[in-house]
């Protein structure tokens, strides 16, 4: 199937996520695509037969090209959707159950999007945003496990796979 994976961030962490979730869902055999949420192209979506979306969470929202696209997404895209978030507070601990892993249409508010664990590096930031930062004692956290996160993109791959096993066995057999 092809597969496109895109992410909205702002300092590379969740672009870094999507690359590793990109690399096991192609590894499971499918035609990846990776793109950067604002380079997402009417052509992408139309050819998407599935898709992974992923957004850093900044000031507790997700970033705003991120959930521009999870609506369009929902509206343009017949195949199935995956979404994750990327930050430091509310990291699923358990992104593998089921309820995680299931494709979701519903958004970035649907209340079932795993959030996987982020970095703060510091040197990157604004003043603002490292003012920020310190004030919430996150300055210099990684959180990051990237294990697990190709942990749950293998179960996103089997699910993809089995999709397009799903759509192949209603061809008429001859
Ligand atoms: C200014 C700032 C605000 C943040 N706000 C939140 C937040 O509200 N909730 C959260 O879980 N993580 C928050 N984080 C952590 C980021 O989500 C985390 O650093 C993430 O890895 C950033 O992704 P990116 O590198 O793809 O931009 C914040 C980070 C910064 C620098």
């Amino acid at each position: 199937m092809r597969v496109l994976v895109i992410t909205a961030s702002k300092h590379g962490s969740t672009r870094q996520v999507g690359e590793v979730i990109a690399a096991r869902i192609g590894a499971g055999g499918h035609d990846v695509l990776t793109r950067d949420a604002e380079l997402v192209g009417e052509a992408d979506l139309v050819l998407a037969e599935a898709v992974v979306l992923g957004s850093a969470i900044y000031g507790a929202r997700p970033l705003s090209s991120a959930t521009a696209l999870a609506t369009r997404l929902a509206e343009e895209v017949t195949g199935p959707v995956w979404l994750f978030a990327v930050g430091l507070k509310s990291v699923t601990r358990d992104p593998l159950r089921p309820a995680a892993t299931r494709p979701n249409h519903g958004g970035f508010r649907s209340g079932a999007v795993p959030v996987f664990g982020g970095v703060v590096d510091d040197a990157g930031l604004s003043r603002a945003e490292r003012a920020l930062i310190g004030a919430l004692g996150a300055s210099g956290r990684d959180a990051r496990d990237l294990e697990l996160v190709g942990a749950w993109a293998d179960a996103v791959a089997l699910q993809v796979t089995a999709a397009a096993q799903g759509s192949s066995s209603t061809l008429p057999v001859v």
